[in-house]
């Protein structure tokens, strides 16, 4: 698969491939491919009214000629149902055809794509969002069963400025997508808590206006992160909290903190995951990868505001070391917390972030994403996040970058009738309240203990939707990378 894709101006010279969209139940040509249909003898229109032809969805249609470049027909669905989710689908087809083929430079006529949305700008992003995301693949573990790649570079060209700046850019941030969803995708026996800082410091190194600081070893102690210290226990894969700060040229249009659990693997701890239910769980970084891959976007994209990241990372293993059911923890901000099941390890870590974040940092908004809970995946499935959120205008903020770039978001209750629930017995509060009622607003509620009042906060529940089982055009089964393009899109718009 294609490693970069990059978009070209104009029309691009000497194409090994011209693509031509076609609608679901209109036999015909856009009129802007009727010249070129002429130019060939028709070739074009007798391929699109063969029955095999159907125009559905990321369907392609190869159309022979005695040209060397090659003609393809590329369906978009049925005319009333194309929307930005088709058009990454379509995009999606169009990517794993053009990479079988190996072709290298391609012209992409977009006439029916800009009319079914009516906008270039929207029609631009959904497909350069498309065909990104779709040529990620992840097979650095693959030996023998290697697929080889004819060509490991694609520029394509379109006739439309528009179009083309806002698949460049969207090509663009889906790298870092992919950057997020390479390293979720990595064996908790490479990407362990010292892999991922390294990762933290490279980015750092490669981009100007990021700096990064890892706070470990005894220095967890002096910060008090005792989240981290417990649930990292057990593990000799030393837990750490990684700092990354974005700085913006200029002044800065306020400040956002982004935190992302970064549970290297979730063993359950002494609390184990039984029944098969362990395995997938290197997914548990995914909210920390999310954040680092929305650093590594923002770090090419300059937003005005400054952005610090906080990942509290640590394995939630097990040994005669590990923190037990029983346990009780005093954090920073006062709050004591009675660790009931060790498996509630996410927001134990998170509540460390959040303490250390509202009161060094100061932020004006906190966003933390994670794989909190099994909980949301029953209520919400594979279709959104599940989020939760009291101040109306972060609320707004954050469904309007849903709205904008596809990534789905729900907005879930957080009453103060949640937060007595987490009310426990011996301390403050505990990690799992004993009834299983509302399981995914109890790491919510949670949550809320350690979040300085004043400042808003939004909590993005990611379980459900940071991994896929089975391929889902444009993402194949694995990681999603989901966050990295609603937060860009977010910080982008911060402060306008
Ligand atoms: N990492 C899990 C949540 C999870 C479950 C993510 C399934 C993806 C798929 C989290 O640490 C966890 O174990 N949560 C428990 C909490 C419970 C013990 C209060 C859960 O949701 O069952
Ligand atoms: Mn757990
Ligand atoms: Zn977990």
């Amino acid at each position: 698969m294609y490693q970069n894709i990059r978009t070209v101006g104009g029309e691009i010279s000497k194409p090994d491939a011209t693509v031509c969209l076609i609608v679901g139940e209109e036999t015909t040509l856009h009129a802007e491919d009727k010249a070129l249909d002429k130019r060939l003898g028709g070739v074009l229109s007798a391929a699109r009214k063969r029955a095999e032809c159907t125009g559905d969805v990321g369907e392609v249609t190869p159309v022979y000629t005695n040209e060397r470049r090659r003609y393809l027909l590329v369906g978009l669905g049925k005319a009333g149902e194309i929307d930005p989710k088709t058009l990454r689908a379509a995009a999606a087809g169009l990517i794993k055809a053009l990479d079988a083929m190996g072709v290298a430079r391609v012209h992409v006529s977009v006439g029916y794509g800009v009319a079914a949305l009516g906008h270039a700008e929207a029609f631009g992003r959904a497909f350069g969002d498309g065909l990104g995301l779709a040529a990620f693949t992840f097979d650095d573990f693959k030996a023998a069963t290697k697929k080889k790649t004819k060509v490991t570079k694609l520029a394509i060209s379109t006739t439309n400025a528009v179009v083309t700046q806002a698949m460049s850019s969207a090509l663009i941030l889906a790298e870092s997508v992919n950057f997020a969803r390479r390293l979720a995708a990595l064996p908790p026996n490479v990407a362990t808590t010292t892999y991922i800082a390294a990762e933290a410091r490279k980015l750092a190194r490669t981009h100007t206006r990021l700096t990064c600081k890892v706070i470990d070893g005894k220095s967890l102690e002096t910060n008090r992160l005792v989240g981290l210290i417990n649930v990292g226990k057990a593990s000799k894969h030393r837990p750490c909290l990684i700092e990354l700060t974005y700085t913006p040229k200029g002044r800065s249009k306020g400040c956002v903190l982004l935190v992302g659990k970064t549970i290297c693997y979730d063993t359950g701890g002494l609390s184990v995951k039984i029944n098969n239910t362990m395995k997938g769980m290197k997914y548990d970084k995914c909210g920390g990868m999310t954040v680092l891959g929305t650093m590594r976007a923002i770090a090419q994209t300059e937003p005005q505001c400054t952005v610090v990241a906080l990942l509290p990372t640590a394995e939630n293993s097990i040994s005669e070391n590990a923190q037990r059911p029983d346990d009780i923890l005093t954090y920073p901000n006062g709050v004591t917390v009675e660790v009931a099941n060790t498996d509630a390890e996410g927001r134990l870590v998170l509540a460390d972030a959040l303490v250390y974040g509202c009161k060094k940092i100061k932020p004006d908004a906190v966003i933390d994403v994670a794989t909190l809970t099994g909980g949301v995946v029953v209520a919400l499935g594979k279709e959104c996040a599940g989020f939760w959120c009291e101040d109306e205008n972060l609320q707004k903020k954050l469904e309007a970058a849903a709205e904008a770039t596809g990534e789905r978001i729900w907005r879930l209750p957080l009453f103060n009738e949640y937060k007595e629930m987490m009310k426990s017995q011996h301390a403050d509060i505990w990690n799992s309240a004993t009834v299983r009622d509302a399981h995914p607003i109890q790491g919510a509620a949670f949550l809320s203990y350690f979040v300085d009042a004043k400042i808003p906060w939004a909590h993005v529940d990611i379980a459900g939707v940071a991994d896929l089982e089975k391929e889902c055009p444009p993402f194949v089964a694995g990681p999603t990378g989901f966050g990295v393009r609603l937060l860009s899109q977010l910080l982008e718009c911060w402060g306008r």
